[in-house]
């Protein structure tokens, strides 16, 4: 059963229980007093007609003919009596249908049938006479039953009506707020089903729905947008992988096709060779940006943050002295928590990208900030990066036209990789224009440690 008719069914029962039995109550209440009424009506009968008895001196009783006494409405009450004496009815002037044998006397008033008409009668000694002599007083329940039946009516529409008006509203309510949902729903269903253009229709002037639908439009839009990221990146990187492919076989197949000298061969290979480099490069750039976005990271443990550095300046020494570039550095002994791998990656991207820019000098520094946090900077003398591609060069793919004209080996996703890392460990990179005149790059990480003002300030290269 749907989630709707359940509810509707659950309220309009819930207010049939707790209307029916309030109106029951007062039904119950409303008649309850009304038969108090005729049963007190029936006592003073009863009473002024022993009065009379008590008065009469002869062995046989005869029953007085005075009238019922007056009802709720102008017409009195039509009075039904009989006598009893050693449990014969002596008389029974209006009671033909008295009940056999003697009802017993003095108790509380009981319900009889006289023809087709309901009575309310009550049994009494005669004062004076043997305990045989009973009195017996009935008087019609006709105006009680229909007071009776009418207010019973009266309730049952009342009742018809609450539980009716109950129903449409939460009717009405639920189909509002379900609305909303199958709306929310069917978008869902559409976006499992690949379609990422579905959007779930505003269709209830509920604000907490209406967020929730905003929540769940934004989140489609978001994931659109990832596909279509993902798309261009699979994209990007099927047409960086076929540039070397295709040097590859090219050179290979050339090689092949005729007889060479020794000399020739060499050369082939060499190209093969370097083809077959950047294809290395650009898979561990791949895997590595695959890898920064799944759990399958390592746990990070603490690590010697100026060591690392140290290292990762030494290992770009070799190109920073062909190029005839200085290294200075300005690290702080900091410790972070931190994935080794990674960061030796961020500061190599960092470096080479310096070394690759710089004019003739690089300064790395490495200093914590604030409570945890730890910046390190690479700057450099070289062109620096104009204000509007400052944004877009941690793009994976992104390589200025310039870059791309050099020739020079990357596909742009070195950045990208300084970012993913970066964000991995709580921070950020960003880019500026560097006191040297170039570029100025800043990797913030969270984990920090100990900071020493005793950090080596050395030069290198
Ligand atoms: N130190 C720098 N000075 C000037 N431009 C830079 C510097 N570092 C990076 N860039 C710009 O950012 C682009 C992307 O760099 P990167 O992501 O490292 O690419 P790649 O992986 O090919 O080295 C480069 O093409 C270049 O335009
Ligand atoms: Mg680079």
């Amino acid at each position: 059963m749907k989630f709707r008719t359940r509810l509707v069914l659950a309220i309009s029962l819930t207010t049939a229980l707790t209307f029916g039995s309030a109106f029951g109550a007062v039904w119950r209440v409303v008649t309850r007093s009304e038969e108090r009424e005729l049963d007190e009506t029936l006592r003073e009968a009863s009473r002024d007609e022993l009065r009379e008895l008590a008065q009469q001196r002869g062995a046989t009783l005869r029953l007085s003919a005075i009238d019922g006494p007056p009802g709720d409405d102008a017409a009195p009450l039509e009075r039904f009596a009989a006598l009893y004496a050693q449990d014969r009815l002596v008389d029974a002037t209006r009671a033909t249908c008295a009940p056999r044998p003697t009802p017993p006397p003095d108790h509380a008033s009981f319900l009889m049938r006289c023809g087709k008409t309901n009575l309310q009668a009550l049994a009494s000694t005669i004062p004076g006479r043997s305990p045989d002599h009973v009195l017996l007083i009935a008087l019609p329940r006709t105006n009680l039953e229909a007071d009776e039946s009418l207010l019973g009516q009266t309730l049952a529409i009342a009742l018809a009506i609450a539980v009716g008006a109950a129903t449409g509203v939460t009717f009405v309510v639920v189909r509002r707020l379900t609305l909303q949902h199958d709306a929310i729903a069917d978008a869902a269903r559409q976006v499992a089903a690949g379609n990422l253009h579905a959007r779930a229709p505003l269709v209830s002037g509920d604000a907490e729905l209406a967020q929730l639908t905003t929540d769940i439009n934004v989140m489609i839009d978001r994931l659109g947008t990832l596909v279509a990221s993902q798309k261009r990146f699979i994209a990007h990187a099927a047409h960086e992988l076929r540039s070397p492919l295709t040097a590859l076989l090219g050179e290979l197949s050339l090689a092949t096709r005729r007889e060479r000298t020794a000399e020739e061969y060499k050369l082939a290979i060499d190209e093969a060779l370097d083809a077959t480099r950047r294809l290395k490069l650009l898979t561990e750039d791949l895997l590595a940006l695959a890898r920064l976005g799944t759990d399958a990271a390592p746990e990070p443990e603490t690590v010697a943050l100026a060591a690392l550095l140290r290292e990762a300046v030494a290992s770009a020494g070799a190109a920073a002295t062909e190029r005839g570039i200085a290294v200075t550095t300005a690290i702080d002994d900091v410790t972070l928590t931190a994935r080794p791998r990674d960061l030796v990656r961020l500061s190599k991207n960092l470096l080479d990208n310096a070394v690759g820019h710089a004019a003739s000098r690089v300064n790395v520094t490495c200093r914590e900030v604030g409570g945890a946090e730890v910046e390190i900077a690479v700057e450099d003398d070289g062109p620096g990066v104009p204000d509007e591609e400052r944004a877009r060069i941690f793009e994976p793919f992104y390589r200025s036209a310039e870059d791309r004209a050099r020739e020079e080996p990357g596909a742009g996703l070195g950045l990208s990789i300084v970012r993913e890392i970066a964000r991995a460990h709580g921070g950020d990179v960003s880019v500026e224009r560097a006191e040297l005149g170039g570029a100025r790059f800043v990797a913030r990480l969270r984990g920090g440690g100990r900071a020493t003002s005793e950090g080596s300030r050395d030069a290198a290269g």
